[in-house]
Formats: C-alpha cells, structure tokens, sequence
C-alpha cells in the first residue's frame, strides 16, 4: 500500500503536466472531509441523490422490475454510510422482497460502520458485507445463481476519464449474468453556476479536502509541502463537462520527499491535477458502455433535474 503510494506520487510528480491520483484524498481526514463535503449546501449531488431514494422508492422498485416472489442479491460498490441505500432496503423490507444486501468496500471500518447501523435501524435485512476489490469480490459472486442488481452511486464513477469508465464498464460487464442489473447514480451535465460551487465551497472544505492530498504526503512520506503556499484551483466548463481540481504552486518552489529521495520543483503558477468529476448524459452513457453488455432501460432523476440514476441491464444472452 505504502509502496503503491511512492510509486504513483514519484510518477505523478514527475510527469508533465503533474498530477496526483484521487483515491488518495481519502485517508481517516479525507474521509471526515468528504462526509462535511456531503453536507455543504454547494454540494447538491448527495442530496439529490437522496431525493431520489426518498421520494420515488416506488417507482425505483417499479423500474427494477422485481417481485416479492423472486430472490435478488443486493449489491453495494462503495456503500459509505449507505444513506441513500438504507431508504430502498426499507421499502423492499415493508414490502416482504426477499434479498441479501452485500455492500463492498475497501475499507473495513466502513463495512463494519454499515453493518452496526443496519442493525439497530433495520434489523430484518440480511446484510453480508464483503470487504476488498470490487472485482475480486465480483468474481467470487459470479457463480450466485440469484438475480444481482448492483448500486454504484453517488457519481463515483465520476472520477474515472471515459477511457477507464468505459474499461469499468467492460469489467462489470463480465462479471453479471444475463437478467442482472446495474443501477448507476451520476450527476447530470450542467451550467457552470450550480457544479463550479460544488467543489470550491464558501467554508473552505473542499479547499482543505484537496489539500489534505499534500498533508497526507507529508505525514506519510516524510515530504516538506508547506501547504500555505498551495492553492485549490477548480475548475469546470459545461463544454468540457468535466469538473478537474488542481493544487496550484504560489510561487516558485522545491519540494523533498524523503521517503522517496526526490526534490520536485514548481514553478509560480504549475498546478498538479488531482480530481476529474465527469458529469453525464445519455449519450456520454452510452458512449463508455457501447463496449460493455449494458443497455439503458429507465432512469429517474430528482426534481431539479440535476441527478439521474440509470437502469442498465445486460444485454447479452449467455
Ligand atoms: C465522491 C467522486 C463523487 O467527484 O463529486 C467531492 C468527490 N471531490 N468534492 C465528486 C469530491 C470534491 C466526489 N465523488
């Protein structure tokens, strides 16, 4: 793990334009950063998310296309504290569905989190979190002779450029069987004037989320970022559709990292990109899934049209 670091910050640092992956935002103060993220009033996608899980649970059931009398296996890529998830499981509860909810995540912590809370709030549901690699734990479900219908939401595929979404789409692809679904939450293309705000909040918390990236390398591997001379730099064109967070360099500057035995420089102005947010639409759906066995089959969106969640189904027949 700490290997893997050095190596993606030494490369990322050393290329031209420089950048740094975003899965290391979230270490113990990046992930309390992200959940003062959720709350923001700028950040509206979690809540419209949510609103879509609150208000039209009937309908998301209704879509899905499923029925008390067939058993479905539940599954959670990314749970986080499940939220939005648990207004769906408490639906299909009441209503006597019968299913296992399988939550996957890298973290343990967050898995056991979830499943405590589950618990106490809605006992009666079968939850059997899963902890590693989304498709290791994917592969090991393949061979399950239930239908899966498997939540990735919050726009976490976001992060990926189309490139590698459309790779993740292949690669989820292979692991489902004909029949299953993917139910997939991302935020919509929109004006500038409501996804620019998003990520660069009044209350600084998305500042100091990107920022932790560099206190994280300094705690962890003994680098000398002197973070007052960094600056969050978003930014976001509704034509590019693609929102991008940079660190920019205040003023020329060297930077050592011990742990790796590197000096950088910057340069008064360089940025290091650290976070690509996709926003999408139809056809940028279709786009990263015209490899993949997935065809859109109902979406539903909230009330200020600034979310939407895909019904995808597999295609093929195997
Ligand atoms: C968790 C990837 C969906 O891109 O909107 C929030 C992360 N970064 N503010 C996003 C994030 C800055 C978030 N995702």
């Amino acid at each position: 793990m700490l290997e893997q670091f050095k190596k993606d910050v030494l490369e990322g640092l050393s290329a031209e334009p420089k950048r740094l992956p975003s899965k290391y935002f979230y270490d113990e103060r990046g992930d309390e950063l992200f959940v003062q993220i959720m709350h923001l009033p700028e950040y509206y996608l979690t809540r419209a998310e949510h609103e879509i899980f609150r208000d039209q649970t009937d309908n998301i059931i209704q879509e899905l296309g499923i029925s008390p009398d067939k058993h479905f296996e539940l599954i959670e890529l990314g749970a986080g504290d499940g939220t939005k998830t648990k207004e769906l499981l408490a639906k299909l509860t009441a209503n006597g569905f019968s299913f296992e909810y399988l939550p996957i995540d890298i973290s343990q912590n967050a898995l056991d989190g979830l499943k405590g809370s589950l618990s106490l709030e809605l006992p009666e549901v079968c939850c059997r979190p899963k902890q590693g690699d989304y498709f290791e734990v994917l592969e090991s479900l393949k061979s399950g002779k239930h239908q899966k219908i498997v939540l990735f939401l919050g726009s976490n595929i976001g992060n990926l450029s189309d490139e590698r979404a459309t790779d993740f789409m292949n690669e989820l692809g292979k692991t489902l069987n004909s029949g299953d679904i993917l139910f997939l939450g991302v935020d919509n293309l929109k004006d500038e004037s409501i996804v620019l705000p998003a990520y660069n909040d009044s209350s600084g918390v998305t500042r100091a989320f990107n920022l932790n990236l560099l206190e994280r390398i300094n705690r962890e591997l003994d680098a000398n970022f002197i973070i007052e001379d960094f600056e969050h730099a978003p930014e976001y064109t509704v034509e590019s559709g693609v929102a991008k967070s940079f660190l920019k360099s205040m003023k020329d500057q060297r930077v050592t990292i011990d742990s790796i035995g590197a000096e950088f420089h910057f340069k008064k102005g360089e940025k290091i990109h650290t976070e690509v947010s996709r926003k999408y639409n139809d056809v940028i759906i279709e786009k990263i899934t015209k490899n993949a066995p997935f065809e859109i089959s109902s979406k539903l969106s909230d009330s200020n049209n600034y979310f939407t969640d895909y019904i995808l189904r597999i295609s093929n027949y195997s």
